[in-house]
């Protein structure tokens, strides 16, 4: 559910015309909606309650200031992937108590703001990264909480370059060699070992994944507590999925309703990393309809956002959704509709049957909110879109259009070329 749709044939963000952002804005144009945002994040909150838990937003699938100032509103924690992401959260005025951070090469650098910063817990991946950051929790003269990344092995029946679970991917310990990684850490004199972490992979449609690779984690806690290994936070990553085509993908309460009973009597905080299924629908990309092109073989609708604004098609074939921001009777036709970018691969939709659009025309690229400004880019010296928040039927923009200065800010042309 989200807060985008039509009125008089209007797509409408939530009470604002989206025509109304792109006239005062321009496009292409991100717009995000306040009240799909935290409807989405206090789902996993109010399906949760029955124990302790800890939401902490993914920051990787949109990382902006104003919309992690309100997740921070609502008490969110936020699971972070380096040390810009660390920065973003805790200058949103997110608790560095609920903040978890994961990632197979976390720098030294990283390691030493992380610990400055109190998070709650590192998410390890290795034994070498254990031994690194004991090591520099010595030298800090601190004591480093930590979860082990455990790689349950599970096939999380998703998109093969976002499942994460199986042996031959690079994240976390492999599940049969957990023991002795614990072993080792709890050796380890700067090190105080707290949780155990699973991420298996995002866009999953299907619970079972999820209570498989928690059937094996706790099966793994129980034999840590045999040598008096505590594990406090167990935390089971994100990867809910979201509706983009037909997907009937399953809510966090009902993620919840099979969890909790597997938990039930354990002194367990439970720690969760949403990101999609937080922010996918709750934003759109808003882009013009440059020309129309008829090839020999196909139709383009050429239009001014590209594979930079919006990688995901280009990069995992996904589908979005794309339809007219103003609704009117006429017939469709088949075509692609591609970017302005100098690559084939840039595109945002295939083969595609939409309403025959007019040159001039706005279209939204629906379910746009997760990974889709937080993966675009300059490529092709495109300066990144506008980003824009609505709330009711107040906007604002919460991130200026990039100007061609931007692009060229912080390069530097050397003396013995000038
Ligand atoms: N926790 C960890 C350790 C992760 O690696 C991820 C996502 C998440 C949480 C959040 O997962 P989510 O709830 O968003 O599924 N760029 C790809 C998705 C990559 C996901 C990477 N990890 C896409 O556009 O589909």
């Amino acid at each position: 559910m989200h807060f985008f749709n039509y009125k008089n044939g209007e797509l409408y963000a939530e009470d604002v015309p989206v025509r109304d952002i792109v006239a005062r804005f321009g496009s292409p144009v991100y717009i995000y909606s306040a009240s799909t945002l935290v409807r989405h994040f206090r789902a996993y909150g109010e399906a949760f309650k029955g124990m302790p838990h800890i939401v902490c937003y993914a920051l990787k699938a949109n990382s902006n200031s104003a919309l992690l100032r309100l997740f921070a509103k609502h008490e969110a924690g936020a699971d972070v992937v380096s040390g810009g992401e660390l920065f973003r959260a805790l200058k949103a005025g997110i608790s560095a108590k609920k903040i978890v951070y994961a990632g197979v090469g976390k720098t030294e650098e990283e390691i030493r703001y992380a610990l400055k910063s109190r998070i709650l817990m590192f998410n390890a991946e290795s034994e070498n990264e254990l031994r690194e950051i004991d090591r520099i929790a010595r030298d800090m003269g601190l004591k480093a909480p930590i979860a082990l990344r455990i790689n349950p092995d599970i096939d999380p029946q998703t998109h093969p370059y976002i499942s994460t679970g199986l042996k031959k991917h690079k994240f976390g310990i492999p599940i049969d060699d957990a023991i002795d990684h614990y072993k080792l850490a709890s050796g380890l004199k700067n090190i105080s070992v707290i949780g155990i972490h699973t991420h298996i992979g995002s866009q999953l449609t299907k619970i079972s994944p999820f209570v498989d690779s928690l059937t094996r984690v706790l099966f793994l806690i129980d034999e840590l507590a045999k040598i008096r290994i505590q594990i406090s936070h167990l935390d089971i990553g994100g990867g809910l999925g979201i509706n983009y085509l037909e997907e009937k993908p399953p809510e966090p309460k009902d993620l919840a309703k099979k969890i909790l009973p597997l938990l039930k009597g354990r002194a367990l905080t439970l720690v969760m990393e949403p990101g999609r299924s937080v922010v996918g629908n709750a934003g759109i990309l808003v882009t013009k309809t440059l020309y129309l092109k008829e090839g020999e073989e196909k139709n383009f609708v050429i239009v001014d956002a590209g594979m930079n604004d919006l990688m995901r098609p280009s990069l995992y074939n996904a589908y979005h959704h794309i339809q007219p921001v103003t609704k009117s009777r006429r017939d469709t036709m088949i075509a692609d509709i591609v970017g302005p970018i100098c690559e084939s691969g840039d595109f945002l939709a295939k083969d595609r049957e939409i309403p025959k659009v007019k040159q001039g025309e706005y279209l939204a690229v629906m379910s746009a909110g997760a990974y889709g400004f937080s993966m675009s880019s300059n490529y092709n010296s495109r300066p990144r879109a506008a980003e824009v928040m609505v709330n009711g039927a107040n906007f604002a923009l919460v991130r200026k259009r990039e100007t061609y200065n931007d692009l060229v800010n912080g390069e530097i042309v050397p003396g013995f070329i000038r």
